[in-house]
């Protein structure tokens, strides 16, 4: 049966799944669904650069994954009718990775530097002259005979995406125009998200289905786009092939998505932290290690979302699962007194 191989199958289409989703990208500034002051801002921004005829300034986007700061460095170079030059902090391991990449920029053209904060520290300072002077300096030669030489750069724009403004370096942070943070998405923007995507990918959807979708996409739009590939293919195979409430909640229940919007590993993390270290406190890594996953991604996907729904806390001491947390996995949280919260939290 064709429609069961495609529920199989669903794991290992990653590949074109990535591929979708960069279809799915809004390309200007008026497609971005909300984020309604930080699109103000860069409205503002590009107009002013685009009157004066210069390129805009240096842009910082923040913000966890998933929520357009890739999508927005598109829009940048599209806005302002320029070419778009793509890499990543970790790409650039030497600086002269740097210096080749910003002597072929063209004028105007807007350089898109993804998890800048992983940039290793002498490519950092590669950047800083060439942000503020648009110069490059290229050291010739080694030792006592070694020389200096500065080379013009063309006018560019740089834009660095950051999952962590806590690792921008402040001489980085400093030089750009505009940091612009990305909040979470309220859930009737996330609704507005997945109506345009089922558009786009012509799937009939009523406005109860992107509702209950939305709601469990904690705040985030390649989320909301993922829950509605998994309920579209749900509804193909199971139901009528319509993405109405019915069939988003069957097809999320049977993708282990919960109502929170938790998925296997949120509930992983939360089994591990109340079964496995009795609530807590436990650091970090460990709890990574004892649900197989990146320490980063513990991090920056997972934990900010479990504490913002109340079910797990920060301590000086580590991570302390709240009495909510035990009444989500239905267990009698332990007796005794409540873990004093931490000075950081
Ligand atoms: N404001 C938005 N309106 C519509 N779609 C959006 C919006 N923000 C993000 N998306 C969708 O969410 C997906 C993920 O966005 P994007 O890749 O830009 O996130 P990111 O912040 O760069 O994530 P990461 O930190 O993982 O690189 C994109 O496919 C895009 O279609
Ligand atoms: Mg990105």
């Amino acid at each position: 049966m064709a429609g069961r191989e495609e529920v199989l199958s669903a794991g290992v289409v990653a590949g074109e799944e990535a591929e979708e989703e960069s279809g799915l990208r809004p390309r200007r500034l008026a497609d971005f669904v909300g984020q309604a002051e930080l699109k103000e801002h860069l409205s503002i921004v590009l107009e002013a650069a685009r009157g004066r005829g210069q390129a805009a300034d240096h842009l910082l986007f923040a913000g966890p994954p998933g929520l357009g700061k890739t999508t927005l460095a598109g829009i940048v170079a599209a806005e302002m009718e320029v070419g778009l030059r793509i890499t990543s902090g970790p790409a650039l391991s030497r600086p002269g990775d740097l210096a080749a990449i910003l002597t072929n920029l063209e004028d105007g053209e807007v350089l898109f530097v993804d998890e800048i904060h992983r940039l290793p520290r002498p490519v950092e300072e590669v950047l800083y002259p060439a942000m503020e002077d648009f110069q490059l300096d290229i050291v010739l030669g080694q030792g006592p005979s070694a020389r200096s030489i500065r080379l013009d750069l063309p006018r560019f724009t740089l834009v660095g995406a950051t999952t962590r403004t806590g690792l921008i370096t402040g001489p980085l942070r400093d030089r750009f125009g505009l940091v612009a943070r990305l909040d979470h998405y309220p859930p009737s923007d996330l609704e507005t998200i997945v109506v345009r995507t089922a558009g786009i990918l012509g799937v009939p959807t009523t406005a109860d289905g992107a509702a209950e979708i939305s709601g469990r996409a904690r705040g985030t739009p390649r989320i909301a786009n993922r829950l509605l590939r998994r309920v579209r293919d749900y509804a193909e195979v199971r139901g009528t092939g319509v993405v109405d409430a019915a069939s988003a909640r069957e097809g999320l229940a049977t993708f282990g998505v919960d109502d929170l919007g938790l998925d296997k590993v949120d509930r992983a993390i939360l089994a591990a932290l109340c079964q496995r270290f009795a609530g807590g406190p436990v650091g970090l890594s460990t709890l990574a290690i004892s649900v197989s996953e990146p320490t980063e991604t513990v991090e920056d996907v997972y934990e900010p979302f479990l504490i913002r729904q109340g079910l797990l806390m920060r301590t000086p001491r580590g991570r302390v699962a709240t009495p909510a947390a035990w009444e989500r996995l239905g267990l009698e949280p332990p007796r005794g007194p409540a873990p004093a919260p931490g000075l950081f939290d």
